[in-house]
């Protein structure tokens, strides 16, 4: 997920479960010009396998040369293409979401690319459509496995609902059916138990998890639970909160000091943001937190805010 699935976020949701990630989604023209930026973002650790680097990108040449590009440089487990994408600024490009509106386009791009790269895993990530009344998902997927995908992840909302709505499930499993190469389902799963049971009863090959893994990096060992039949492991307390709040903002500033040595944690309090849910007083914390400018501020808030909740605990 674009501005947050970064190296330390991807590492914190390894050590919490993870099985197969994605990077977020960079631009092929970013790559072909060696922006430095665009490839800190799809850069990984070997502990991080196996990695997707997701592209995106709406010429068919720009999208081959950068997915060549990413598997000569990075050796990544499976390229995948971004068809999902809801953006304003990436649809204007008619790329992302934008191509399910435009297929004989993303057919292209699918081509050149699985020329590109014949020796690599190839997969692809969709909406269902561009609207409720163009729901081309099944057809696209069908296309897809003809023209050498290799896996298609699909997120059970059209471009027009952006994340407003429910995902449908119904038409995710739709597309499972149609096609023989594994589909991935995508959308609203927060209940280890009820995503288990989606996976189920829509015949996916697998679950992704996009937004709750922000507040809840447990979540991919609760489901991996879940799928063995195995006991749901205990809610993580606000020292496990905080552990993984710290973890982050450690796993952030190891990375950073591998560019220009970053030391003030200021700037990364939209990472640790979502990990703060579910503290008592998180609103306090919030602002508490927004106020630490190194890691032992952090450290030092983390332990007076556990203090004065085991002091409540005593005196309750
Ligand atoms: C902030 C944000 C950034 C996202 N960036 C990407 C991205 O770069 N690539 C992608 O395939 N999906 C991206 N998504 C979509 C998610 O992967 C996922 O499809 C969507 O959030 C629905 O799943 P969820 O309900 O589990 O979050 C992003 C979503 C959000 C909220």
């Amino acid at each position: 997920m674009a501005r947050h699935t970064d190296y330390a976020f991807r590492a914190l949701c390894k050590e919490r479960g993870a099985d197969v990630m994605v990077t977020e989604f960079v631009q092929s023209e970013a790559l072909l010009r060696d922006n430095a930026k665009a490839w800190e973002m799809v850069d990984f650790a070997p502990e991080q396998r196996p990695m997707g680097v997701q592209i995106f990108g709406a010429k068919p040449a720009s999208m081959a040369k950068a997915a060549r590009l990413v598997c000569d440089r990075l050796r990544p487990d499976f390229l995948d293409l971004n068809f999902g994408c809801p953006a304003h600024k990436v649809i204007e490009q008619s790329a992302g979401s934008g191509l399910l509106r435009c297929t004989p386009l993303l057919f292209d791009i699918v081509k050149s690319v699985r020329d590109a790269i014949p020796d690599v895993p190839l997969t692809a990530k969709m909406r269902l459509g561009w609207d409720a009344d163009s729901i081309v998902a099944v057809e696209v997927a069908a296309r897809l496995e003809q023209l050498g995908v290799e896996a298609i992840a699909v997120h059970g909302r059209t471009r027009a609902q952006g994340y407003s709505g429910e995902a449908d499930w119904e038409w995710i499993g739709r597309v499972a059916a149609a096609v023989s190469i594994p589909v991935v389902g995508n959308g609203d799963l927060r209940d280890p138990a009820a995503a288990v049971e989606r996976l189920r009863r829509h015949g996916v090959a697998g679950l992704m998890v996009g937004r709750a893994a922000l507040a809840s990096p447990w979540i991919f060992g609760d489901i991996r639970a879940a799928l063995g039949g195995l006991p749901q492991p205990p809610r993580p307390g606000p020292a496990e909160r905080w552990t993984t709040l710290i973890r982050l903002a450690e796993l952030t500033l190891e990375r950073a000091a591998q560019g220009p040595g970053e030391r003030d944690v200021r700037w990364m309090f939209a990472k640790l943001h979502p990990l703060t849910q579910g503290l008592p007083g998180c609103r306090r914390i919030r602002n508490a937190i927004q106020r630490c400018q190194s890691l032992a501020d952090l450290r030092r808030l983390a332990d007076s805010h556990l203090a004065e909740l085991t002091q409540q605990d005593i005196s309750g």
